[in-house]
């Protein structure tokens, strides 16, 4: 039988990634942000900016959904260094798994060290609601795909590796203190990954409070997991923007997630902007 290896990172395209990305960034930050639908804000807000174009990273994967942009800004947030993308790739646009962790690579190999990750997604949790934010504890990955299918490049981690406090718990501390002190709507709990384009049925929703589910959305679970096989400390953040199928009243649109995302997105880039200055210092 011959062995699955379609889906496997290739280093020599993650190093001609590299070469690109290295002399168009200055000084590359040790903090990242991955900003999820309708959250790309903050990067506007950076100082001292510098840009690149997504499309223009050697084999980086594009996106092609309404509301994410495809650019890497590096600049200062209160004058921390971070390196923000705005637009991300999903599994359901078709690309593997690999290829949505491409990004998480690129930036360890550039150097960074911590990585914050953000989402847009519906609530499970019935005291949750659109316009809440959720810290996210641990996550459940129910795409049955992983990033690290496929034969182990030993020099990027181990063949297993540990995801027992893939989410740093004293980030989810300094982000829960952080949005409590803003008087923000902040929740901790666990996300649950699926591979979509199709909004999830109401039986499995069902299924995802019973296994232990606050919130779903489409992304996020294959960085986490190759941002803690690269040892990357990790933050991950859902804003709630909408109830999950069977959990509310309405119907499901993508609209509704971009429109409740910007209508908290101040509030939220100001959160930010707080607890970068905490794990960053
Ligand atoms: N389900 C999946 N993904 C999502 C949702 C949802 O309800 N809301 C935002 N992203």
């Amino acid at each position: 039988m011959d062995i699955q290896t379609k889906q496997i990172l290739d280093p020599q395209q993650l190093q001609e990634a590299a070469q690109y990305v290295r002399p168009r960034i200055a000084k590359p930050p040790k903090t990242a942000l991955i900003l999820g639908s309708g959250m790309g804000a903050l990067a506007e807000g950076l100082d001292q900016a510098e840009a690149i174009f997504t499309k223009d990273i050697p084999h980086y994967p594009t996106s092609t959904v309404l509301g994410h942009k495809g650019r890497w800004i590096a600049g200062k947030s209160s004058g921390i260094p971070v390196l923000a993308i705005q637009g991300r790739v999903h599994a359901y646009e078709g690309y593997g798994a690999d290829k949505v962790a491409f990004p998480v690579h690129l930036l360890a190999e550039i150097g960074v060290e911590r990585l914050v990750v953000t989402n847009a997604a519906g609530a499970i949790n019935r005291f949750y609601a659109p316009g809440h934010f959720m810290v996210i504890v641990d996550q459940i990955n129910l795409t049955f795909g992983n990033p690290l299918f496929g034969p182990n490049l030993r020099q990027y981690g181990p063949r297993f590796p540990d995801m027992v406090s893939e989410f740093d718990p004293e980030y989810v501390q300094i982000a829960l203190q952080e949005g409590l002190a803003l008087g923000l709507p902040v929740h901790k709990g666990v996300y649950l990954g699926v591979l979509g384009p199709s909004y999830e049925t109401a039986a499995e929703i069902r299924m995802g409070e019973r296994i232990g589910a606050d919130a779903v959305g489409m992304s996020t679970v294959y960085e986490v997991i190759t941002a803690a096989y690269r040892g990357l400390r990790v933050l991950g953040i859902s804003m709630i923007s909408n109830m999950a199928t069977g959990m509310g009243q309405t119907e499901l649109t993508h609209n509704e997630v971009v429109q409740v995302a910007g209508q908290v997105e101040e509030k939220f880039s100001e959160w930010i902007v707080q607890v970068l200055a905490k794990i960053s210092g």
